[in-house]
């Protein structure tokens, strides 16, 4: 490590940021400190770090004095408030919301596939949504190779990407169930168990889900080629952890599966599991606690002229959140890039 860095997690009590500090142990991120910050509710709650524990404070404007590296994980409206008093403070910021996602200002960023966009970060880099991250580890190779002109996407996504609240809610709807009780419904504006709802956070003026716009639209600033037409329907399924995606692409030269296998199979990030013989296929059961995309089920697409279709899955907490912040990280300390040139870049 070149120099210090000390850290602070915010949302630590959270389905990610738990997933957040148990990534930075198992890979040794050399941090010099690691400062857990939720809200008041949990002051001085532990939470669990390497072999021993942090008190959790309370996240305030002057939580960042000390503070090098901050990875947000408590909601947009938080990194809205704080992530600008951070970088004021002279902290760069990693932030899994999507609250600065589209901001020019911010990188978005996937480390296997557009490292090189950190080199211009200006204090917030932001971590895109969990399924977009997926999609693009698999896509970028593939769009290197024969230049993808369309992606239509349906998506199965587990409970966990909406927070603990969420894995306790499916939780307890299914004991109640079994129980001939009727379920609570609190989360979700309909019963989880045993249902599908194809409803990912609001619903915009185009009558698509703000979930599938911001696989549309962060696709195609990571990938950086606005060429690239995304077409998404995003789906809640009553799985805990990992998220499947049904990808078909459009490409512009032919791609053949067993080329667009062989390029997967050297992509970085991406573990094909393809074997229909033997019914090998990733699943989210299989996933969950992995750090790879998993892609399987290739196949042409014959009713067009460049078609493959492909099925991703990995786990949403992990590569869709937790590591993919930790290896922006890492890569931060890597290219010496943890420093923020104008404190002032995203003050109101
Ligand atoms: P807390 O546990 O104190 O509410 P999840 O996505 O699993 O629901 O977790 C959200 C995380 O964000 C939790 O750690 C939660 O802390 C934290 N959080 C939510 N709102 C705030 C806030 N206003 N200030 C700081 N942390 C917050």
């Amino acid at each position: 490590m070149s120099k210090q860095c000390r850290l602070a997690v915010v949302g630590a009590t959270g389905a990610v940021g738990r997933e957040m500090l148990s990534t930075l142990a198992a890979r040794k991120f050399p941090a010099t400190s690691v400062t857990a910050l939720a809200s008041a509710r949990s002051a001085g709650n532990k939470a669990p770090f390497a072999d021993g524990e942090l008190t959790v404070r309370e996240l305030t404007a002057e939580s960042f004095k000390d503070i090098d590296l901050a990875i947000f994980s408590a909601g947009g409206g938080t990194s809205e408030q704080f992530a600008p008093h951070a970088v004021a403070a002279g902290c760069v910021v990693v932030d899994n919301s999507s609250a600065w996602r589209m901001d020019d200002r911010c990188p978005l960023v996937v480390p296997e596939v557009n490292a090189h966009a950190l080199d211009k970060h200006r204090g917030i880099i932001a971590n895109p949504n969990c399924s977009t991250i997926q999609m693009v580890v698999a896509l970028k190779p593939l769009h290197d190779a024969a230049r993808i002109r369309r992606v239509v996407v349906s998506t199965y996504q587990a409970v966990s990407g909406t927070g603990q609240k969420a894995i306790t809610e499916l939780e307890t709807q299914v004991r109640q169930l079994f129980n001939m009780q009727e379920p609570e419904i609190k989360v979700y504006p309909h019963r989880i168990a045993f249902n599908c709802l194809p409803h990912i956070d609001v619903f915009l003026e185009n009558d698509y889900t703000k979930e599938e716009m911001k696989m549309t639209r962060e696709t195609v600033k990571i990938m950086e080629d606005p060429k690239i037409a995304v077409t998404a329907t995003c789906v809640r399924v009553p799985v805990f952890y990992g998220h499947s995606e049904s990808v078909n692409i459009e490409t512009e030269k032919k791609l053949t599966p067993a080329q667009a296998r062989a390029i997967l199979s050297q992509a970085p990030g991406v573990q094909v599991y393809d074997n229909p013989g033997q019914k090998m296929y990733p699943m989210p059961l299989d996933a969950a606690g992995e750090d790879a995309v998993f892609v399987g089920r290739l196949r042409e697409d014959e009713s067009i002229a460049n078609g493959l279709n492909m099925w991703i899955v990995a786990d949403n907490i992990r590569k869709g959140a937790a590591l993919n912040a930790v290896q922006i990280a890492e890569e931060l300390l890597a290219r010496n890039l943890l420093r923020v040139q104008d404190r002032n870049a995203f003050l109101a």
